[in-house]
């Protein structure tokens, strides 16, 4: 008998898994402070909250396709409900659109770096991820894009701002990819926190293959409920219902997304304290001689601590034993000192500082 194993598509069997182990060891130390994965560390609003518990009060039924707030969502950027589509968290979608438009074999064009979830997605698809460095100044290499893409290419992922290198494409860049017709995925996951918000979700009247991809997880605050969507053509939208699980979204998610995208004063607030303290972050740092941060449109800040000459492990290791989790970002097409620091609390942003400083300080002999 052939071991059971041998059933395993070999794309899926190919495939690493998606590490979340740094995820599981946070919360087994609940007094560390969480700086390792782009969450707002402000907690959700008594609004959310209060519509948490009367949503919880019908858990017995089964959600719809959450046509009240798709219905929100879609009017607020200029579209429709059926413009909309839900999903558990972004990641949810860029499954679903991975899953609909990429077969075995097919290539996907990813400038890189960038969210590593499109790669991880697209390789237990089965397609094949062309990533395609930035330049050195971390801006997307335009000639390289359009060279990379293919008769085989089925789509292309552009996430602006770009996690982890915080720009924004400029929009004679973005009309070149989507001139090429093809199937376009740009990730607008921090544009609520760029610093003069501009979506292009409009385009998607003009660009029907363009999908624009939002989600509650980070200017909003609500990454443990996991509601993310795409805004996208409709005729599209019928197609990703084909691939979406039905009823993805549960009805605690969705109240919560609710209650969250009509509470303006708490999405202020939390705009607010991003803004501020991104800034803080990337003065201080850029203070310490040799060191850099990077401008950022989205709640972390890019630093380039190769000065202290120490791999992102090792500077990851050394501020988790202070209790601050950071993101090494060597898993994430970078050279050695690269660091990703999400935005806190004024007084978590504070304390990385201090700690980062310290160390900064003892190793250069300053
Ligand atoms: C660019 C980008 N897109 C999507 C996501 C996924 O967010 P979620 O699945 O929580 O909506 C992230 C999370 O870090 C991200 O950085």
């Amino acid at each position: 008998m052939k071991p059971a194993e041998d059933f395993i598509v070999p794309w899926v069997k190919a495939a690493e898994p998606y590490s979340d182990k740094h995820m599981d060891v946070a919360w087994e130390n609940p007094q560390i402070v969480r700086m390792m994965s782009n969450e707002n560390l402000l907690a959700p609003s008594e609004n959310v909250l209060e519509a948490i518990v009367e949503a919880a009060k019908l858990g017995n039924l089964y959600p719809g396709s959450g046509p009240q707030l798709r219905q929100k969502l879609g009017e607020a950027a200029g579209l429709t409900a059926d413009h909309v589509l839900l999903g558990t968290g972004s990641t949810d979608v860029i499954n679903t659109v991975v899953h609909t438009f990429v077969a075995p074999g097919d290539e996907v064009v990813i400038p890189v770096p960038t969210f590593p979830m499109y790669e991880a997605r697209v390789k237990v698809a089965g397609g094949i991820p062309v990533q395609v460095p930035m330049m050195s100044n971390f801006y997307w290499d335009m000639p390289a894009i359009l060279k990379a893409v293919t008769p085989k290419t089925k789509l292309i992922f552009i996430c602006s701002p770009n996690n982890p290198t915080g720009n924004q494409i400029k929009m004679e860049d973005l009309l070149k990819i989507l001139d090429l017709g093809i199937p376009t995925f740009f990730d607008e996951a921090y544009y609520e926190l760029e610093n003069n918000v501009a979506t292009r979700a409009s385009m998607i009247k003009k660009y029907p293959h363009m999908m624009v991809n939002r989600t509650f997880s980070k200017a909003f605050g609500l990454a443990g409920f996991r509601v993310g969507y795409l805004l996208c053509d409709p005729k599209f939208a019928t197609y990703f219902n084909r691939v979406r699980i039905p009823w993805n979204v549960s009805l605690i998610a969705i109240a919560a997304a609710l209650a969250g995208f009509e509470d303006t004063a708490d999405q202020e607030r939390k705009r607010k304290n991003v803004i501020e303290g991104r800034d803080y972050i990337y003065n201080e740092i850029n203070k310490i001689p040799g060191m850099r941060a990077f401008p950022s449109e989205g709640n972390f800040v890019l630093i380039d601590a190769s000065i202290l000459n120490k791999d992102s492990l090792e500077i990851r290791d050394y501020m988790s034993s202070k209790g601050i989790y950071i993101r090494p970002m060597s898993g994430h097409n970078m050279s050695r000192g690269f660091i990703r620091i999400t935005i806190g609390t004024p007084e978590q942003n504070q304390l990385f500082i201090q700690v980062f400083k310290e160390y900064a300080t003892k190793i250069l002999g300053l």
